[in-house]
């Protein structure tokens, strides 16, 4: 769909995220071949978002957005005035959780929305921000925001700027940040991620920051429910199946687990972790016992997943 180019060159939206519970998902409100045709970029979207578990905030978001951007194209027919709203964000959630993978089709979304005109992904941390000597740090972040132009620029752990206090470079680097986003030139999307309680303080040491980024996305950690879903879509994205005892083995671990280790526990990639340790294991009994048959090869079973070796990450 086309949006008017005042979107397009200074994009501004104020997301309320609506915390009542509300249908997700378009299928109910998308009915004829026609509204399908004309909202197909939305479609495509939810089937990609639909990939993830979870992540409910991120999917009512997207819709949110989308939406809105429509009105302000029927708006525009109508004559009547469109808003701008600012796209910049917070995502704040424990490692693992899915910040940088949804900061990725965020991204490609803004882009296919025509709001940015790469689309691009840029993944910073601290240390590509800032310099070591005075002058430094503003322009290896003035650098990083014109790579960013067209694009997203994340900055993880982002309360780390704010670490060496006020006679720290990290300051200049905020400073050189918001005059960044206060110029036109730019079209570039800031997301700043880090953990919540990082974060929270980290916005509050900068008053200014906070209302420069109205949307803040959550990312809780995970159930095990949900870690669960995770493991088999990532098992079925390899072509492998979990056999019922690995199934409970990797339940019981996972329960266990993500209660014990709350702080670093690693989520997603642990998950991700988990099933290609398991992968390799396979591979090595199915070796042993020369293995080759189909339904051999797609299974992972309990003595596939081994955990507390000393080296794992959680
Ligand atoms: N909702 C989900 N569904 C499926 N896989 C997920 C989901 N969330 C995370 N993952 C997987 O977990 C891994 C880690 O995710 P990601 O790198 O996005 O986390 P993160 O929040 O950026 O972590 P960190 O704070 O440590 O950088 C990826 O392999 C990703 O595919
Ligand atoms: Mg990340």
């Amino acid at each position: 769909m086309n949006h008017p180019t005042n979107v397009k060159k200074n994009a501004r939206i104020n997301v309320v995220l609506n915390q009542q519970a509300q249908g997700i998902s378009t299928d109910d409100w998308l009915q004829t071949e026609e509204e399908k045709q004309t909202h197909d970029t939305l479609i495509r979207f939810e089937e990609q978002l639909k990939q993830y578990v979870g992540l409910d905030e991120v999917k009512r978001l997207v819709k949110e957005i989308y939406a809105w951007l429509y009105m302000n194209q029927r708006r525009e027919l109508q004559g009547l005035k469109t808003n701008k709203q600012v796209l910049h964000m917070i995502f704040k959630g424990n490692p693992g959780t899915g910040k940088t993978t949804v900061a990725r089709v965020i991204a490609r979304f803004f882009h296919d929305m025509k709001v940015l005109s790469k689309g691009h992904f840029i993944e910073a941390e601290r240390a590509d921000l800032v310099g070591e000597y005075i002058g430094h740090t503003a322009q290896k972040t003035r650098d990083l925001i014109k790579q960013a132009s067209g694009g997203v620029l994340f900055i993880d752990e982002a309360y780390s700027l704010a670490r060496g206090g006020e006679k720290d470079f990290g300051k200049e680097a905020i400073d050189t940040l918001v005059k960044g986003m206060e110029d036109k030139l730019h079209d570039f999307i800031l997301i700043l991620a880090g953990y919540s309680k990082e974060m929270d303080h980290f916005l509050s040491l900068n008053p200014g920051l906070p209302s420069r980024f109205p949307i803040t996305i959550d990312f809780p950690n995970y159930s095990t429910q949900e870690l669960m879903e995770m493991i088999h879509g990532m098992a079925r994205e390899r072509d492998y199946q979990l056999s019922k005892d690995a199934e409970q083995l990797v339940r019981d671990h996972i329960k266990h687990i993500r209660v014990e280790n709350e702080a670093t526990f690693s989520n997603g990639r642990y998950m991700r972790n988990l099933i290609e340790k398991a992968v390799r294991h396979q591979a090595v009994r199915l070796m042993k016992y020369h293995l080759y048959e189909r339904q051999a090869l797609i299974s992972l079973t309990a003595e596939d997943f081994k955990f507390y070796e000393t080296h794992d990450k959680l």
